[in-house]
């Protein structure tokens, strides 16, 4: 068995942070499914916000995070994330992050979706990448134990604490039993649920399911993120910060359609917004090939592309073939975030004792229902380093809990069993049906029998998953078992993003229901809490934190 007062399972930015802040005074381990540096954190381009600048204000970023949360975000946590944010991103800085600069040697920053203020840090569209490297140079600086390429397959509770969990040493091909006095989870998103999305392969929502396995309540699943701008064909990220460096959208009459959508705000509307514009376009016949609008930077010049969108340019070359600085690119709206997740308060307790959440696959709710770009990597440093503090404070009078050695063993052989499973259903065929299912019916629009229909196919292919054979029955290296698995955690967080947009008869931020095309707040103002109970999903509801915004029509 192995010890540490603190367990981070997840090595991205919110997960390091976290680890690095507790190990000053704690006994810290950290695990990832993959090797720290190709966490998707690594594939933020646009940039953190922080009010930098002396003509930006708190109140400003914060109700611009509330307006964009479309009144779902509690405003008790979006608080701390605008007020926390600039010490964090000169605390970074002094770590060693480098940002573009104005040429008076100040850090940059540009403007993002439904920000009223250029208030985004940005390294060009690299900011995301650069940041995931600062943090794990931090982390091999601490002394944070790293347990690279370990899978964690459940996570265990006894007398209504978190004791520890099992992990999938994907290396070695063994089990191990990890105890310790906190978990904190920072697993990411679950964006691999879906068809079209921006999101890493590894991204399928472990942390949630493990968390929402042994009770603990996931919050406000139904909000989905679908980015506008993502590459037509592979839906690769194309940042935000392409249309902050001033990128136009057209359509096949070569309009900036935004106009007669959003003529305050344009290209630089909140996401969920441009989504639906895009979509509007192409449904009616505006679009490319049924599929894609374009998105034009022809006008930046190839110094100005360089500088501000290197990346950009590379992927669309790449993956497109396209040249940016010649050609427009075609872009088309795919998932991108999960504003829901684990449900915590503002310092990342759930409601088990010594489980703790951070990042995108929590939900302190920061993001509501509609998160603003910038405002995911500035969550993961604040609440980063806001819980790594907590948990080393819990941890400081907290005692290890016994824990059952059988707990291995059962696992050992629940997986044995999945190994030696003879079905005839294909692990593949199901996650491919599941992505297009969400993709198609639980999407930009959504409407109450085709959510209907996802949920029963959903639970057909829950059945048909019970059937899915493993080729590979050795243990080293065996990514059909960890696929499998991952199928497992997306199957139940899917039919719990289905089942909550079908639930929530109104429209707000990025659920948009064509049946209810309206905001309801007599009604809907709240939140969705989604709880395992007796084998079968319990929803029940929470209010917003509503400390200085009341909700007011969301106009831009
Ligand atoms: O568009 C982007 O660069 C994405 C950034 C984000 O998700 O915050």
């Amino acid at each position: 068995m192995i010890y540490h007062d603190v367990i981070v399972i997840g090595a991205g930015l919110a997960g390091m942070r976290a680890a690095i802040e507790a190990s000053k005074s704690a006994d810290v381990g950290i695990i990832s499914k993959v090797y720290p540096t190709r966490s998707h954190s690594g594939a933020a381009q646009g940039g953190i916000n922080a009010v930098l600048h002396p003509g930006d204000t708190f109140d400003s970023h914060i109700f611009d995070t509330v307006k964009g949360s479309d009144y779902l975000g509690d405003q008790n946590a979006i608080e701390v994330l605008c007020k926390e944010a600039p010490e964090n991103i000169y605390e970074i800085e002094h770590m060693g992050a480098i940002f573009s600069r104005t040429d008076d040697g100040k850090i940059a920053q540009r403007e993002l979706g439904g920000a009223s203020f250029p208030r985004a840090c940005f390294f060009g569209d690299l900011t995301g990448h650069t940041l995931l490297h600062l943090l794990y140079e931090q982390l091999l600086k601490s002394n944070v134990k790293i347990y690279n390429e370990w899978f964690v397959t459940k996570l265990i509770k006894e007398n209504g604490r978190c004791t520890g969990a099992i992990c999938y040493n994907i290396q070695k091909g063994n089990f191990e039993l990890l105890k310790a006095k906190a978990i904190v989870l920072a697993t990411g998103g679950y964006g691999r649920a879906f068809a079209r999305t921006t999101n890493a392969h590894i991204n399928t929502g472990d942390g949630m399911a493990l968390a929402y396995e042994i009770g603990a309540p996931l919050a406000d699943m139904e909000f989905v993120q679908f980015h506008p701008t993502t590459l037509f064909g592979t839906n690769i990220l194309v940042s935000e910060g392409v249309r902050g460096e001033g990128g136009y959208l057209k359509n096949n009459k070569g309009e900036r359609f935004m106009e007669r959508y959003v003529p305050s705000k344009m290209e630089l509307a909140p996401r969920d917004v441009v989504s639906r514009c895009i979509q509007i376009e192409v449904r009616e016949g505006r679009g490319f090939e049924n599929e894609y609008v374009h998105l034009d930077v022809t006008h930046f010049g190839e110094a100005k592309v360089n500088e501000k969108i290197p990346q950009v340019k590379e992927l669309a070359r790449k993956f497109a073939g396209v040249d940016i600085v010649k050609e427009q690119m075609p872009v088309q709206p795919a998932q991108h975030y999960s504003m829901g997740g684990i449900r915590t308060n503002i310092w990342g307790e759930t409601n088990i004792k010594g489980l703790f959440a951070v990042g995108e696959c929590a939900c302190v709710s920061v993001h509501g229902a509609n998160r603003l770009g910038g405002n995911s990597l500035l969550e993961t440093v604040v609440y980063g380093r806001r819980i790594g503090r907590k948990v080393a404070e819990y941890i400081a009078s907290a005692e290890f809990q016994k824990i059952s050695e059988s707990h291995l063993k059962d696992e050992e052989k629940r997986i044995k069993k999945l190994i030696d499973r003879k079905g005839k259903e294909s692990n593949s065929v199901i996650r491919k049906e599941l992505s297009e299912i969400l993709t198609f019916k639980v999407g930009v629009f959504r409407v109450g029998n085709e959510i209907e229909e996802a949920l029963n196919e959903i639970k057909k292919l829950q059945d048909r998953a019970e059937r899915v054979s493993i080729q590979d029955k050795e243990l080293v290296y065996n990514t059909q078992l960890t696929s499998v698995l991952e199928m497992e955690f997306l199957l139940t967080l899917s039919e719990i993003i289905a089942l909550g947009a079908l639930n929530r008869k109104e429209s707000r931020g990025a659920h948009y229901r064509n049946d209810y095309p309206e905001r309801d707040d007599a009604k809907w103002l709240k939140h969705t809490i989604v709880t395992k109970k007796d084998d079968s999903i319990k929803i029940s509801y929470e209010d917003v934190s509503i400390t200085k915004y009341q909700p007011q029509k969301r106009v831009y």
